[in-house]
């Protein structure tokens, strides 16, 4: 059994990578703390470590938050694009940097794009730009990370639990269930690939 802190466990994707970390201890967390063990905003560096510091010991963080702005290209505000990479893309990359201060050796880290980089679609360009650069950078930083540590990335299609939400703006797309993504999570966490993107399409 590993301890793994999973951040945005409440979330419709975190649900997902929760029933594929089952066996683990699971220590929860998300921005508002609500259901979870503890609260971390994943833009605050600060905030970040007070949450390493809180847990202590553990084997792997699996980050699912990435909070991302839609809207047309032409229409797309800098503050549009800001937030969405403060979080999407420099909070995933904080929660590793921050957190290769304190995770074990041979630990590993799971974090999650989404499937509009490689299949776009109309008002995302921001979560699809994000989510790429978040497949580049696990590909790029595994050769770096020291003492055996592992990263990988979850880059699933919708989910059938959010196909109520996003449904009307992916005709074409077949929703795939969350406990088959969480499998993909499950991967990450209980095998030994590093630097992979795990594509679940359907
Ligand atoms: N849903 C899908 O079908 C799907 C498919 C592919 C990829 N994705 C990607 O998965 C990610 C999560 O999507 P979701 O559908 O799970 O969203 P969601 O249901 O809205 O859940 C978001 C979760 O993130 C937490 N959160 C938001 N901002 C945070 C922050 N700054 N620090 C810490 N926690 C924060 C929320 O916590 P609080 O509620 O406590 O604020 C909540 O637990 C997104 O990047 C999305 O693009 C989703």
């Amino acid at each position: 059994m590993k301890r793994v802190i999973l951040i945005g466990a409440q979330g419709k994707m975190g649900k997902a990578a929760l029933s594929g970390l089952r066996k683990h201890e699971v220590i929860t967390a998300s921005r508002s703390g609500d259901g979870c063990d503890f609260h971390v905003d994943i833009t605050n560096k600060e905030s970040i470590k007070a949450l390493y510091q809180k847990v202590g010991p553990f084997d792997a963080v699996v980050n699912t938050v990435g909070f991302c702005e839609y809207a047309q290209f032409e229409k797309m505000t800098e503050e549009q694009w800001d937030t969405t990479i403060q979080s999407k893309l420099l909070g995933q990359i904080n929660v590793v940097k921050v957190g290769l201060d304190f995770i074990k050796d041979s630990g590993s880290f799971t974090l999650i794009s989404g499937i509009l980089n490689v299949k776009p679609i109309p008002f995302a360009i921001a979560d699809a730009t994000t989510s790429g650069a978040i497949d580049t950078f696990v590909k790029c930083v595994a050769h770096e990370l020291p003492r055996n540590i592992r990263i990988n990335v979850v880059n699933p299609t919708v989910l059938e639990e959010a196909w109520d939400v996003y449904g009307e703006m992916m005709p074409g797309f077949q929703p795939v269930p969350g406990a088959l993504v969480g499998k993909a999570f499950e991967r990450s966490v209980d095998g030994f690939i590093s630097g992979q993107v795990l594509f679940v399409d359907a």
